[in-house]
């Protein structure tokens, strides 16, 4: 057998430092605990002061100046749910009824200003593949992607899944996903992202934004913000959605941070979530909107719903809000019959003069300003030629009308071109080998090889047999919900096995079958695997979350294991899975001589796997959170909140800081597995001490934010009733969601606003002057530009040699300036290309001003604790694997120490 071709080797690097129902009707809740609340912050800054929006901004005042107040609010909001494309191109008559014909159909679709050449914008899922339609590729879901610790492959994947979404006509690729950050094991959505660590979530975020961003689609970085769990996270006409309640520190330095670098890395859009925080629903949370979203972080493109998570009209808009989607209400109202928060209410809103008109003159800007700046104005951005809704190739084009003419919907674009290629580096480099008792990995392919467990296989009953893979059969490639996508072809493992080894037995079931006796040279391959998705499916009772199975294997995976590591002397575990599992039922048992995570594979689940199998490849993967040996030994305030009542569950994040290993450690519990483990081929590789060169960090300079935006330049004053009216001789569609009012409705609604009497009853706090400074944390997007200067270059040399390290004496451990802060945090990460034996790599680490600092509440910005004090940089290959130390205040390094952890 060949020795391995390649080994990649990874650095981490962690410092330690110091209607139905109303709204109104539904306030019985549990109430927030005392000190969590979300102060007012009004009014929503204009977008246009940052100068890498200039252009844009530019482009997008002038065009939003010459439209009526019609067209400005038709944009700012979906035309229904269901409620597809049509171009007024296309207008024709049919049972007497004014129809549109349809240009496509997604999952959003917003209204159009087409007379000053304004389309309508197609907002489509999903993170890891255009959804749900055919002909794109599933790629592996973000949790694998996060896994590879590959800042080229993190980026490579957004730039095909940007092709993908451009080449179907999309705008809006309603990803990265990055809240759920990991909170809560057993949480519905955490394998969107990319792992339980801000950093690891920043950096794969702002990756996928890069990539996609530069084929011209929109990114949506979602789902702003603390939406850690899927049960009860949203508004309905008779349940409010939970409330996550954080302090401010932690909001800053964990759930906060991926945020800050997306927008830092120039996200076109931000989804808000469907709950609250601090009780106030994210979707009208001025605070989080306006204050630390827009202000704070300077976001300058628009925020918009997540999925009928809208529950206000006036409200929401003036607390930052800038586009509804799908449209219709629902959190005060069912969908479906035509109601909206927005559209002609926002113009009733404007010209009654509850809404200032500056407000909607921002919203629109933000939208138009988003749609030039990725140059979607130019002639060959396609329009969309898919549909969300049906695989025929004709269908209903307005599937959500009761009457609906007929067309073209789906061309099957083929968008796949060659991005197979990177979806499969993608799933093998995220595959990460655990335990490797005696070298036992790789095998040879003439080992006679038993297979176990319907999960090395497709879906008997077709691979995209459920909808949203809302079901748990065969091979788990994805989870389920608006996250997944429709698989093009599935590469299972078993058909790979099959075609690879010459002695392969399959036993395509998940209890454990009658073997004959193994002989010493067998090998019992098993495959486990374990689900979540969205809270709009349940799945073997699991409610999204994993409510029901825990973070046990599925279908009695750990019995599966237990049989076959009982009637073989070698097995090998292949897992698929969301997030951690627990592996105490076998993970110690003499036989199970490896294990491999090969997490969320997409469509590339076969090849990718047998590759590392076989040792064609090294395992490059780790772990992007830790794997305990119970689940009782996360802090209890991390589990799923389900108290089925009719109250606003409250989820207050007692634990702080302390998520995944930044809890196990401070607790002193040791995993099973740490965040970061994973195991190759080869020993550890010789390294060489890192020459640290470092900046001087003087205190934070100001960058103020430039004080004028042009959007103050379009006119303010209240537009005329005229303005707003159907056009003469207008057709409704019935549940179609236009701008326009009746004309009666119109001259009520101008009489008032005339009037100028505000008697609305605006929020305590409210006010309509723009700031004049930026907040101390602030100036640019992604906060102050200061925070991003790097401190710290740190070169690591490392070889793959096959030797090991010795372990040498423990370091010292710097003071954490007084502010309680977990033992070791994530900051930068790099990995090598594939190295021939004897090859060595030089890869580069660094530490920015924000990294070595932390949230002060009081002064609201980032500090350096001790900026002259010892801070310890350890470098190593997992979070409890640190055996280089480098210190800021000698610029030394040591080898060969022990860990902190
Ligand atoms: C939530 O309340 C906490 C405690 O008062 C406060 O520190 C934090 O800033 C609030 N956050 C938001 C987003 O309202
Ligand atoms: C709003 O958008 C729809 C859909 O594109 C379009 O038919 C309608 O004319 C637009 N309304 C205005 C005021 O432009
Ligand atoms: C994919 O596109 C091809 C044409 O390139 C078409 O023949 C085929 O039907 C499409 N696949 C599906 C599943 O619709
Ligand atoms: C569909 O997409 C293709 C490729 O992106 C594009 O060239 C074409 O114009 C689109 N077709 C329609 C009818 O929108
Ligand atoms: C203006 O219209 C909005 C939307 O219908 C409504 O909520 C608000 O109360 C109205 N304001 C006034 C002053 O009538």
């Amino acid at each position: 057998m060949e020795p391995p071709s390649g080994l990649r080797r990874l650095a981490m690097l962690l410092t330690l430092l110091p209607s139905l129902a109303s709204a109104a009707t539904l306030d019985c809740r549990d109430p927030v605990p005392a000190g969590y609340a979300s102060p007012p912050y009004y009014p929503t800054p204009y977008g246009g002061w940052d100068n890498e929006w200039g252009d844009a901004y530019e482009k997008a005042v002038a065009m939003v100046s010459s439209m009526t107040i019609a067209e400005k609010v038709n944009i700012t909001a979906g035309t229904g749910i269901f409620m597809a494309y049509y171009s007024e191109r296309d207008v024709y008559t049919s049972l007497g009824l004014i129809m549109f014909s349809s240009l496509g159909r997604c999952v959003g679709n917003s209204g159009s200003a087409l007379r000053v050449g304004f389309p309508q914008m197609c907002l489509e899922d999903g993170p890891l593949g255009v959804r749900p339609t055919d002909n794109v590729t599933a790629f592996p879901a973000g949790i694998s992607t996060g896994a590879t610790w590959s800042k080229e492959l993190m980026y490579q994947r957004g730039v095909a899944l940007g092709k993908e979404f451009r080449g179907k006509g999309i705008n809006y690729y309603l990803g990265p996903s990055v809240g759920s950050l990991g909170r809560q094991p057993r949480g519905g959505r955490n394998w969107e992202g990319f792992g339980s660590d801000p950093v690891l979530q920043a950096v794969g975020s702002a990756a996928t934004i890069k990539g996609v961003q530069e084929q011209g689609v929109i990114a949506t970085l979602k789902h702003y913000i603390a939406n850690e769990q899927e049960i009860y996270r949203m508004y309905n006409p008779v349940q409010q959605a939970y409330s996550s309640n954080i302090d401010d520190r932690t909001l800053h330095e964990l759930y906060l941070w991926p945020f800050a670098e997306g927008v830092r890395a120039g996200t076109g859009a931000v989804m808000a979530a469907y709950n609250a925080v601090n009780g106030s629903a994210c979707s009208q949370n001025s605070y989080l909107l306006n204050g630390i979203l827009k202000d704070e972080l300077g976001f300058q493109g628009p925020v918009m719903t997540d999925w009928l998570a809208q529950i206000s009209g006036v409200a929401s808009a003036l607390a930052g809000l800038d586009m509804s989607m799908p449209g219709d209400t629902f959190g005060n109202n069912i969908p479906l019959f035509g109601y909206s928060n927005w559209m002609y209410e926002l113009t009733r809103s404007v010209l009654n003069g509850s809404v200032p008109v500056d407000r909607v003159n921002d919203m629109a800007t933000r939208i138009v300003a988003a749609w030039y700046k990725m140059g979607q104005d130019a002639e060959d951005y396609p329009p969309p030629n898919f549909s969300s809704n049906t695989m025929d190739r004709e269908g209903p084009l307005y599937p959500g009308a009761l009457i609906s003419p007929r067309g073209v919907v789906n061309e099957y674009v083929n968008v796949q071109a060659d991005h197979k290629t990177v979806a499969k580096q993608v799933a093998q480099e995220a595959i990460t080998l655990l335990k490797n008792d005696d070298n036992f990995l790789p095998i040879t392919t003439s080992a006679p090889l038993f297979v176990f467990g319907t999960d090395a296989q497709a879906n008997p009953k077709g691979i995209n047999s459920c909808t949203d893979k809302s079901c748990n059969g065969g091979l788990l490639s994805m989870g389920w919900g608006s996250g997944s996508a429709l698989l093009p072809y599935l590469d299972d493992p078993i058909s790979s096995l099959k075609r690879k080894a010459s002695k392969v037995t399959y036993y395509a079931t998940d209890s454990f079958p009658k073997v004959a006796a193994a002989t010493e040279d067998d090998v019992a391959v098993v495959f486990i695997n374990s689900d979540s998705g969205e809270n709009s499916y349940t799945v073997e009772n699991n409610h999204g979350d994993r409510d029901a199975n825990g973070l046990s294997a599925w279908h009695n995976g750990d019995t599966l294991v237990q049989k076959a590591a009982a009637a073989y002397s070698n097995v090998v575990v292949v897992v698929h899975t969301v997030g951690p599992i627990i592996m105490e039922p076998w993970i110690d048992l003499p036989s199970v001589k490896s294990v491999l995570v090969a997490h969320l594979p997409g469509q590339e689940a076969g090849d990718s796997l047998t590759e590392v199998l076989f040792g064609e490849v090294s395992p490059s993967g780790h772990l992007p959170y830790s794997i305990p040996v119970k689940e009782s030994d996360y802090p209890d305030s991390v589990s799923i909140k389900s108290s089925p009542k009719l109250s606003q569950i409250q989820d207050t994040y007692t634990e702080g800081l302390y998520i995944d290993y930044r809890h196990f450690n401070k607790a002193g519990v040791k995993p099973r597995f740490a965040f970061g483990h994973g195991l190759s081929y080869t020993n550890s590789p010789s390294r060489t001490p890192p020459s640290p060169e470092a900046s001087s960090l003087p205190s934070l300079p100001r960058d103020p934010r430039k004080p004028t935006s042009p959007v103050s330049t379009i006119d303010a004053s209240l537009p005329p009733a005229a303005d707003a009216y159907y056009p003469k001789g207008f057709n409704k569609i019935w549940r179609y969601l236009y701008s326009w009012l009746d004309k009666p409705e119109a001259d009520a609604a101008h009489a008032i606003g005339a009037a100028g009497k505000k008697t609305y009853p605006y929020p305590t706090g409210y006010a309509t002057t723009q700031r004049a400074s930026v907040p101390p944390a602030g100036g640019a997007s992604g906060g102050n530009p200061a925070l991003y200067d790097v401190a710290y270059t740190l070169s690591v040399k490392v070889t793959n040699t096959g030797s090991a390290l010795r372990p040498a004496r423990p370091s010292r451990r710097p003071t954490n300036g007084g502010f309680d802060t977990p033992v070791i945090q994530l900051r930068d990460f790099a990995k090598s290309d594939s190295l021939a034996p004897g090859e060595g790599a030089t890869l580069s680490l660094r530490l920015t001003r924000k990294d070595v600092s932390v949230w002060d509440v009081g002064l609201q910005n980032w500090i350096v604790p001790n900026p002259a004090g010892r801070y310890s940089v350890w470098i190593g290959q997992a979070s409890d694997d640190l055996r280089v130390v480098c210190y800021t205040d000698t610029l030394t390094c040591e080898d060969g120490v022990t860990g902190p952890v």
